[in-house]
């Protein structure tokens, strides 16, 4: 059990299923080869395990937004054609977003990152909020869906409670919320997934327990979308955040909520920008052009099972929609991705001196490891030299690496995404044994 000073355990080896985390799904449903041919970036022939902090991006993505720039691209509502083109530009990033998610159009705010957008929620949230209400975050979140809630707080006078993480499983028990959440909680703030260790806690559960006590529940998406098929209305999202660099897009964040919620909330603004929503969320001016990639990201990822999208239940006679392209193409992913990992995790439970982190039931494809004696930059630096790039530090998961007793250094992040394949993962495992056997 618990031997590591309120570690986890090493993770114990999971099965391997046959067929599966070789990379060799029926290409009609999700084909890597083909699928990593249009990701110039990869050419360079290292291994990218280092997609939990931000993906490359295809070629159609990259055309996208030279396409704009190439083509002219004005401020908005303007009387010319460069301007109308950068309308159509938002109205179509909106619109692809929702599509992502599931969610609305018109409630689609855009904003540099995913951090920011919290700020500005929080920002905005607070200024209702009254001595005596309470708030709820967890310590498995990433820090931009803690700190802008506590600060926040902080000035309000409200009070903080915490979800905590169950430090030998990396679960966060849905059951301690029924306590957490109260009468005054104006705001449950939790991540649909860990950006660290992949859990993916009960984000319905949790939000069905926020709602009954009328608080609002604020999701963190930004590492769940690049990995699964997304609902915000079967999450009970209120907020759903996402940023498009995760998902093959530029660097540009958004949060998905409903109009009517948006059309209750006033953010500081400027006197002349427009009152409308979503807009008078979104400060200063868009970019146009990388809002124009974060389409073609969409479009992409609606496209990586293509032959999937025919067999969306309810999809019948009636045309197939981008929704439900996402909606297949992202189960594909899902499902590649898992035997992928599992071939990691295999890979990793079979090294001794590396310790892993969290082992939930339902997870990103994300591993969070310590080798013994070896410090995460040290790992990170060796893995490097052969090519393999991961990530190390604690990644902004600031509260669940403290209670892990890994701060400063953290330890380091292999993230998977859909463009890795067989041969990365073994190269990983190649590249660590000399170090972690
Ligand atoms: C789970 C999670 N939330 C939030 C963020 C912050 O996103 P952004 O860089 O868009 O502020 C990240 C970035 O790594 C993340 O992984």
């Amino acid at each position: 059990m618990d031997t590591k000073e309120g570690r986890p355990d090493k993770e114990e080896k999971p099965e391997l299923t046959a067929g599966i985390g070789d990379g060799a799904l029926d290409p009609r449903t999700f084909d890597v080869a083909a699928v990593r041919a249009l990701y110039p970036a990869l050419a360079d022939g290292h291994a990218y395990l280092d997609g939990a902090a931000g993906t490359q991006v295809p070629s159609a993505v990259i055309e996208a937004i030279a396409g704009a720039y190439r083509e002219g691209i004005g401020n908005l509502d303007g009387a010319f054609a460069a301007s109308r083109r950068s309308d159509a530009i938002v109205a179509e990033a909106r619109a692809a977003v929702a599509d992502l998610v599931g969610g609305t159009a018109e409630g689609v705010v855009f904003g540099p990152s995913a951090t920011a957008l919290a700020y500005r929620a929080s920002d905005a949230l607070s200024r209702a909020w009254t001595a005596g209400d309470d708030i709820v975050v967890s310590r498995l979140d990433h820090d931009s869906n803690v700190r802008p809630w506590i600060q926040a707080a902080a000035r309000a006078g409200v009070t903080v409670k915490w979800a905590e993480v169950d430090l030998v499983t990396g679960e966060l028990p849905t059951a301690q919320y029924a306590d957490l959440i109260g009468p005054r909680t104006r705001v449950v703030a939790v991540t649909a997934a860990s950006n660290a260790i992949g859990t993916r806690p009960d984000v319905a559960a949790v939000a069905e327990l926020g709602h009954a006590a009328g608080a609002l529940v604020y999701v963190d998406g930004v590492h769940a979308t690049p990995h699964l098929p997304v609902d915000v209305a079967a999450l009970g999202a209120d907020f759903y955040t996402t940023s498009a660099y995760k998902w093959s897009g530029p660097h540009v964040a958004a949060l998905a909520a409903s109009p009517a919620l948006l059309e209750t909330v006033w953010p500081d603004k400027l006197a002349p920008s427009s009152n409308a929503v979503p807009w008078r969320f979104e400060r200063g001016t868009l970019p146009f052009a990388d809002l124009a990639g974060v389409t073609a990201a969409v479009e992409h990822l609606a496209s990586l099972a293509p032959a999937a999208a025919s067999g969306v239940s309810g999809a019948g006679a009636s045309p197939v929609t981008r929704r439900d392209r996402v909606l297949a193409s992202m189960k594909a992913v899902e499902t590649y991705e898992a035997g992928l990992f599992a071939r990691l995790l295999g890979g990793l439970a079979e090294l001794e001196r590396v310790t892993l982190y969290g082992k939930a039931a339902r997870r990103a494809p994300t591993a969070f490891f310590s080798v013994a004696g070896v410090a995460p930059r040290a790992v990170a630096e060796h893995l490097a030299a052969q090519g393999v790039n991961v990530w190390d530090g604690d990644n902004y998961a600031y509260e669940l690496c403290t209670a892990l007793g890994l701060e400063p250094d953290g330890a380091v992040r292999t993230g998977l995404v859909h463009y890795n394949d067989a041969s990365d993962v073994d190269r990983l495992l190649n590249g660590l044994a000399d170090l972690a056997r």
